[in-house]
């Protein structure tokens, strides 16, 4: 959540800074912002609500500078305005900062700070860290002021400052991401390598504690507890930058939408040793839990289910902002699986640090195999969906349900039916994957538009495809979209049917399909437009959208649909699907 990208190097800070926030918009794009530092002592700040997609540099007309820090910003604290936008400058203009976090004592700081005489422009607790590094300058070195800092604040926060004479970048974290970036003759700090990929791959990733002072093209690295000098690890990271880019597409999304076809069948290519001896730890665990958020959240719930039914275990699946509330059944015999994109999801991280104090031993399937869950996790199992931009999760939503298939087929002895069944399932899933279909789902959306209200059923191994279902109606088309166990529905949530409410429904080539279609029926006898999603088309569909039969497998296919209809609500209500309103694609604050 926000994106933040520093630079010190031989080129031009501006249009570094600004090619790498254009790239990092992904993770906030509510305003941005740029400072930099000239050589004779000037610091120049620009700041603007609003995406950095469509500005040029030249309308920017910064000076000369070879060091400066840039900021896109997903809002926490204050509202979308200029004022609030990043780099926040301290009260005597000569510290200026970028911030990625929340700070959760703000207020107490804030109210320090105001009794020492510190006037405040923006509501954001930036700019309280940016005064309270100011404060403390007055008797110590930037880097020092910088430390002292970080201890009086509390929360997961990472920090980029600059100072007037633009000497040096200082940079730390504690709980959010930071990547340096070493080019030939230049160092960037960003929140993500995508900032600078173009031009380096060398990078030396920033752990929680650890300060990087960034001087004449040199990065150094130290302790944040005691200030001394520590050594961090070079490392090549293997990321193409075409890979994120959308080529022929008009949006990531359905760019990503369509990689599925490639992404499903590599995201069975996994280390089965890796498969077994994990598979094994689940068994002898216990308590194991399932842990993500948003659409992982759904992808836990399915794993939940997989689980069950595949390999006759019990993992329970816990929302990660509620895990807290489970910590208490954490012991060295429990393990987690966490399942993450990006692998910077806050409360994700929240949930690995408890575990990890209790001996618990981490699974990862993760996206970004890098990122900070990457590297806390004990196990990490790539997905292999590339990088994914847009912010709706598809790719790798379905990428994740092949690896917790796997797990369940490597828990239930047989790794190589589970396998043999996804690679089929991959294929099928191609058919869907062309202009005709996309035509036909442009037909549905037309009919959707213009509702208010969109329900989706599934019932089994498709609860949580519905619940991942109405995630993606809701980001992407804003229309309220909600999920039920269909048998639930009977239980409440019918009283919100009347004539032409659209329910979409989930059918599994399963022992659940019989009830699913008498569910269909009830909702029908309401008069419910139902919204069929199923191998055959049945008397009761309104509409039929058409997935591969691939028999009990079936939450594999139903998702596809659902993110084309998505997509296409998003365009012809006028959205940008890449870039949901209120979103970010990274979720780095609790
Ligand atoms: O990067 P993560 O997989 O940890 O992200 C979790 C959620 O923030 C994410 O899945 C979110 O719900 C997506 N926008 C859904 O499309």
């Amino acid at each position: 959540m926000c994106g933040i990208i520093a630079y010190q190097g031989v080129h031009n800070a501006d249009q570094r800074i600004v090619e790498g926030l254009k790239h990092l918009e992904y993770r906030g794009y509510d305003s941005w912002g740029i400072a930099v530092a000239t050589a004779t002592g000037k610091m120049h700040r620009k700041r603007q609500v609003g995406e950095i997609g469509k500005v040029s540099l030249k309308s920017l007309n910064l000076p000369e500078a070879h060091i400066g820090i840039g900021h896109t910003r997903w809002a926490t604290h204050g509202g979308v305005t200029q004022k609030n936008a990043h780099p926040h400058f301290s009260m005597n203009k000569k510290i200026v900062l970028v911030h990625n976090g929340i700070v959760e004592n703000d207020e107490v700081l804030r109210k320090e700070l105001r009794k020492k005489g510190y006037v405040f422009q923006s509501e954001t607790d930036s700019e309280v860290v940016v005064n309270l590094i100011e404060n403390y300058r007055k008797k110590v070195s930037l880097k020092e002021a910088v430390r002292k800092t970080m201890k009086d604040i509390a929360g997961r926060n990472a920090i980029v400052v600059l100072e007037q004479d633009g000497k040096e970048l200082i940079a730390t974290r504690n709980g959010s991401p930071l990547i340096v970036g070493v080019g030939e003759k230049e160092v960037y700090i960003a929140s993500d390598i995508p900032a600078f990929l173009e031009h380096t791959q060398t990078v030396y990733y920033l752990d929680d504690g650890q300060m990087v002072v960034v001087q004449e093209g040199k990065p150094q690295f130290f302790d944040l507890t005691n200030g001394k000098k520590i050594s961090r690890r070079k490392i090549t990271v293997d990321i193409e930058p075409e890979q994120a880019e959308k080529g022929s597409y008009d949006h990531f999304m359905i760019k990503e939408i369509m990689d599925q076809k490639e992404t499903t069948r590599k995201a069975v290519d996994q280390n089965e040793r890796q498969l077994m001896e994990v598979a094994k730890m689940i068994k002898k665990a216990y308590g194991s839990f399932l842990v993500g958020c948003g659409s992982a959240a759904a992808v836990c719930k399915l794993g939940e289910y997989i689980f069950s039914t595949v390999a006759n275990k019990h993992i329970n699946a816990v929302e990660a902002s509620e895990f807290r509330h489970f910590f208490g059944f954490l012991t060295s015999k429990s393990l987690m699986i966490v399942v993450s994109q990006s692998g910077e999801t806050a409360d994700v991280i929240e949930a690995i640090e408890v575990a990890k104090k209790k001996n618990v031993k981490i699974i990862g399937i993760l996206n970004n195999t890098n990122s900070t869950i990457g590297r806390l996790a004990d196990y990490v199992f790539p997905i292999h969906a590339g990088q994914e931009r847009a912010v709706a999760s598809t790719k790798a939503i379905t990428a994740q349900f092949v690896v917790m298939t796997l797990l369940a087929y490597a828990a239930k002895g047989n790794v190589l039916e589970g396998k043999r069944k996804l690679v089929d399932v991959a294929s099928q899933m191609n058919e869907l994957l062309n202009p005709r279909y996309e035509k036909h789902i442009q037909r549905i959306a037309r009919v959707l538009k213009n509702k208010e209200h969109v329900y989706i059923l599934g019932r089994g191994l498709n609860v949580p495809v519905a619940k991942e279902s109405s995630i993606k109606i809701q980001e992407i088309s804003y229309i309220h979209a909600e999920s039920f166990a269909a048998g639930e529905l009977k239980h409440g949530p019918l009283a919100l049917v009347t004539k032409g409410t659209p329910v979409i429904v989930l059918v599994g080539k399963d022992d659940t399909e019989d009830e699913m279609l008498s569910n269909a029926k009830e909702v029908k006898a309401r008069g419910g437009m139902i919204i069929g999603i199923s191998p055959e088309n049945h008397s009761v569909f309104d509409h039929w959208l058409h997935v591969p039969n691939v028999g009990d497998m079936s939450y594999m296919v139903n998702i596809l649909p659902v993110q084309l209809l998505s997509y296409y609500l998003g365009i012809m209500k006028g959205h940008n699907p890449d870039k949901p309103r209120n979103l970010a694609k990274s979720v780095t604050v609790k």
